[in-house]
């Protein structure tokens, strides 16, 4: 797989894009939400590929309502069985493949670093809409956007993470993201079992975030702005038994919320198991639902943008030579332990 041209402008981790670039899609999804009959045309004769080889409700749902409310239209995959990922089509020929009919394309795959192959091959604009553990860019826009909206500030904010911070890659996204504003204290909640990876954490260490790492949700409750929950994921485990043992680590229910600042928000990227009592849903302070319609007026601010630079030729700096087995690593959900050269 050699490769040796100008790429498309993509959006596969959080650093893709600039801080100045994420308050542009901030500030356009709100001006989206002010005046929605402004942008209903704008993608007339555009299409968006959703490639979807793992489970998806409001990701999915949300990129398709958006590429419709832009006035655009939406060609999708939404079940691996029925695409010829099946038949062992790598991610490479399916995305020279769409890239002949479709002008953007979102992709979520379990295996990580899909999306990244998928956008070295595609002559159009790939979007990584969750790689296995690893990231969820689309989906911290969204939280980005939310905390933005109901904080009024992306700085000087303590978030807690609490769940299963070790596979969930909203978590990590967000996280990646979050670095890049001012004084900002990270508390990590989790089990032991399912703490924050290393090399997310190192990261944080190195640029001198203030980290708390606890078990602990009830203990930590009162100094949060906002609290980040996850569910536990269980098909990212390799024992059932050890997924079992650990569902129930964290159940947010109205008693806790008592503890909270009354300016606290709760978000969840969704889907929900059991970690939020539903009577929390009553809650002013409960912001999921919320954060999921941010997600549709997002992700039509992003497909805007990189449809528009698409058509200006902004391109990605040179890849030069890239092997893909280069990149081979021990991981094995990594994409490059089955693409081949
Ligand atoms: C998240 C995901 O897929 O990673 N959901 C979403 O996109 N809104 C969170 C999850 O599945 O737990």
């Amino acid at each position: 797989m050699l490769k040796l041209m100008l790429k498309p402008r993509n959006l596969i981790q959080p650093e893709d894009f600039s801080v100045e670039e994420i308050d542009q899609i901030l500030s356009l999804s709100q001006n989206i939400i002010e005046n929605p009959s402004k942008y209903s045309r704008v993608c007339e004769g555009k299409l968006l590929a959703t490639l979807f080889y793992e489970p998806s409700t409001r990701t999915r749902l949300s990129f398709e309502a958006a590429m419709f409310d832009l006035g655009g239209n939406v060609l999708t995959v939404s079940d691996a069985n029925s695409s010829s990922a099946s038949k062992g089509e790598s991610v490479a020929d399916t995305a020279k493949t769409v890239s002949c009919y479709a002008d953007i394309i979102a992709m979520r795959h379990p295996k990580e670093g899909a999306p990244l192959v998928a956008s070295m091959n595609a002559s159009i604009p790939v979007i990584n809409a969750g790689d296995g553990g690893h990231n969820h860019p689309t989906q911290t826009l969204a939280d980005l956007l939310t905390i933005k909206r109901e904080m009024g500030r992306l700085d000087n904010l303590t978030v807690g993470f609490c769940g299963d911070l070790k596979f969930g890659r909203t978590v990590h996204s967000l996280i990646t993201a979050l670095r890049r504003y001012e004084n900002i204290k990270f508390v990590l909640i989790s089990p032991n079992e399912l703490k924050l990876p290393t090399y997310v954490k190192e990261s944080l260490k190195k640029d001198n975030f203030e980290i708390v790492e606890t078990t602990d949700l009830e203990e930590v409750m009162p100094e949060l702005d906002v609290l980040y929950m996850t569910r536990i994921q269980r098909e990212r485990f390799d024992s059932f038994d050890e997924y079992e043992r650990l569902k129930d680590s964290y159940v947010l229910t109205v008693d806790k919320m008592n503890a909270a600042k009354q300016t606290m928000r709760v978000l969840h990227p969704l889907p929900r198991v059991n970690e939020i009592s539903v009577k929390v849903d009553d809650d002013p302070r409960a912001a999921y639902f919320r954060q999921a319609l941010n997600g549709k007026y997002m992700r039509m601010a992003l497909i805007l943008k990189l449809l528009k630079e698409a058509e200006e030729g902004k391109q990605m700096p040179p890849l030069g030579d890239v092997r893909i087995n280069e990149l081979v690593c021990d991981n094995p959900r990594c994409i490059s332990s089955t693409e081949q050269e």
